[in-house]
């Protein structure tokens, strides 16, 4: 019996019966940085080759499942405990959850690891990495503008912290390398390291 008095309901299917094989990547960076760009193109790699595979972006997240939160640390640290669980139930089903979140600190990613490997799922933290001039030169959204006019508060980078991670699976640079390269890195490290029933390309 667990605390709260609820048990665990075991089902029947068993891993290796499913048809497919799971885990998450977790991609951490800035905003900016070409975590949501990878992540959407090895999603479309994944499923090109029969790999289930679902992208879970913090951003979309947050219109939905995790609407409620904002931005604060308590709210950051939420936002990454549920988008490991999530994560975590794509991946015991088979799924490739791919998610790309800015989840600047290391203790929620450590969470999110600590969760995985419970339940004896893959967990790959993918360090998507570029200095903060240039993810504010690209600005892509035009957030990196209005945070630096004091229009966005505790933005990541600006007026809040980013814990880089110390020893990721992959670390990536896509100040110097183009997203091609980018994702064909993860793609290969998956290959490597997530035992796919599905042969990738
Ligand atoms: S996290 O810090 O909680 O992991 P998440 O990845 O879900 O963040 O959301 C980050 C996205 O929210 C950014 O890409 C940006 O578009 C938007 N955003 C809005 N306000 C902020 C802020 N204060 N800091 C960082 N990102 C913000």
């Amino acid at each position: 019996m667990s605390r709260r008095n609820i048990v665990w309901q075991h089902g029947e299917v068993s891993r290796e019966q499913r048809p497919s094989r799971g885990g998450t990547v977790w991609f951490t960076g800035l905003s900016g940085s070409g975590k949501s760009t990878i992540a959407a193109a090895v999603e479309q790699a994944l499923v090109t080759a029969g790999q289930p595979a679902y992208l879970l972006d913090g951003d979309n997240v947050r219109h939905g499942l995790n609407t409620d939160l904002g931005f604060s640390s308590e709210d950051r640290t939420e936002n990454v405990r549920r988008l490991a669980h999530v994560a975590q139930l794509l991946a015991d089903a088979g799924v490739v959850a791919l998610v790309p979140a800015i989840s600047p600190y290391r203790a929620g990613r450590q969470w999110a690891r600590d969760i995985h490997a419970a339940a004896d799922l893959p967990f790959i933290e993918v360090f998507v990495d570029a200095a903060l001039e240039t993810c504010m030169d690209r600005d892509v959204k035009g957030l990196y503008a209005k945070a630096l006019a004091g229009e966005i508060p505790q933005f990541t980078g600006v007026s809040d912290p980013y814990e880089p991670p110390e020893n990721p699976e992959l670390h990536i640079r896509t100040d110097s390398e183009t997203p091609e390269a980018s994702v064909e890195k993860v793609i290969s490290f998956l290959i490597s390291s997530l035992r796919l029933k599905t042969p990738l390309p």
